[in-house]
């Protein structure tokens, strides 16, 4: 059988974020943030939950890191909670929020973990929100630059790998168009489409303020959730047509951050919904960056030329998500990433799939299901390094059982089961399954 391996230098890691795994949520002198508040919605949470207690990881932090040191990761992925860091947004630093990063990013380093830090993983400081429209506005942009200050002269002495913000196709349109995310809203058009362009400006301007800052070297990138077709067979026409619907599909959020500009087809179209654009925007949007973050989950569509895109029928093997299991799909979106956008360097950022699986009678968490999806997933993504696609890592999502937003606490994506009524971690088979991976580096 054919070995896959991965090159010598390959960063395995896993993610999670502050929301969904903090807990603490009222604790030294944390503010509101926007999920605070959409949790106490009626009906905005599966099961009624929040994230106040969460996997409690505020006060674990250490024993989960041991769990992933155990792991042989090479690096942890995580998110700053702003409201912890500037509870009102803006104005007064709360210290002790500072010092719990501190503490897990030394946490991390003592246990050779790369931190790799996530500025926004969608916890919004309320107050933003109220006073100021959120993303509406674009001086939430200038309060973001401004955070991102202060934490890369925190902590960029010892983080080098820096990312701005976490999806933002999930931020913009579950969060204010689809009203699924918080703040819950549903917007026109025009407002998601200002909401874009206010969350590419605070990219930008969140960029050049951690060049500006750091103290050491920083390496900047932004994590983005790309639509993702898949040819139905590798004949060059499908692959051509999948390619050049991956393009249309992403070009609004992508072309500004790689060309400078938006779309001209779909600007036009968009007539007075055009966000207002000010002279240097796209300049500032489109600064050079390190690497790429993809979140890949599934495709979306199958491409077949000639045809429609295919939809995946109600029959076809899912997750407890309710999510294609597309094999394939690492392969594919390393593939036309690099071939349409170019990034100088593509991590996998987000990979993995919810599993539902319980502790058995001795304690044992069995998930093969979630071992099948890695196996698959991983061999694509051997395929695309093999062929040179500049793949650089890949990050589980995630590390713990978490608060899966809306889903609450009903949709487990950990390699740990976390019992939510104890905070007992145990790893699942399919902890132990990746460590082995990690540790011949290969697939096979
Ligand atoms: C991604 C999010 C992450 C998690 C996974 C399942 O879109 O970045 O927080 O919810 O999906």
């Amino acid at each position: 059988m054919t070995q896959l391996h991965f090159p010598p230098d390959f960063l395995w890691g896993a993610a999670t974020s502050s929301y969904q795994i903090e807990g603490a949520a009222a604790e030294d002198g944390r503010g509101a943030s926007i999920w605070d508040e959409f949790c106490k919605r009626q009906g905005a949470i599966a099961d009624g939950s929040n994230g106040d207690v969460a996997c409690d990881h505020y006060h674990r932090y250490e024993e989960d890191l041991d769990i992933l040191s155990r792991l042989g990761a090479g690096a942890y992925r995580f998110s700053v909670a702003w409201p912890r860091v500037l509870p009102g947004g803006a104005g007064a630093v709360n210290r002790a929020g500072l010092e719990f990063y501190d503490r897990l990013v030394d946490a991390c380093l003592a246990r050779r973990l790369e931190p790799w830090l996530t500025l926004y993983h969608w916890d919004l400081p309320q107050s933003l929100e109220k006073d100021l429209g959120g993303w509406r506005s674009r001086k939430t942009a200038d309060a973001f630059a401004n955070y991102a200050e202060v934490v890369v002269r925190r902590l960029g002495d010892r983080v080098r790998s820096w990312c701005t913000f976490n999806e933002l196709p999930c931020i913009a349109d579950f969060g204010y168009q689809d009203g699924i995310h918080a703040p819950g809203a549903c917007e026109p058009e025009g407002v998601v489409r200002q909401v874009i362009h206010n969350l590419l400006v605070a990219h930008g301007m969140s960029v050049q303020a951690i060049r500006a800052a750091a103290p050491g070297e920083v390496r900047i990138g932004l994590v983005h959730n790309p639509w993702l077709p898949e040819p139905l067979t590798d004949s060059a026409p499908d692959v051509e047509a999948a390619k050049l619907e991956f393009y249309r599909r992403n070009a609004w959020m992508l072309d500004p951050v790689f060309c400078g500009k938006y779309p001209t087809d779909e600007l036009q179209a968009l007539g007075t919904d055009a966000p207002t654009v000010l002279s240097g925007d796209m300049q500032l949007i489109a600064q050079p960056l390190d690497w790429f973050g993809l979140n890949i989950y599934n495709c979306h569509q199958v491409i077949r030329t000639g045809s429609p895109p295919l939809d995946y029928e109600p029959d076809y093997p899912r997750t407890a998500m309710d999510w294609p299991i597309t094999p394939d799909a690492l392969y594919w979106a390393s593939r036309f990433m690099n071939e349409v956008f170019s990034p100088p360097a593509i991590y996998i950022t987000e990979n993995g799939c919810a599993v539902n699986a319980d502790p058995g009678p001795d304690g044992a968490v069995i998930d093969l299901a979630r071992i099948a999806y890695l196996r698959q997933h991983l061999s694509g993504l051997s395929r695309a390094v093999s062929e040179n696609y500049p793949v650089k890592g890949w990050f589980a999502w995630s590390l713990l059982d978490n608060f899966e937003w809306q889903f609450g606490y009903t949709k487990r994506f950990g390699l740990v089961h976390v019992d939510y009524a104890t905070q007992r971690r145990t790893p699942k088979l399919s902890a132990a399954w990746l460590a082995e991976c990690i540790r011949l580096n290969q697939m096979g």
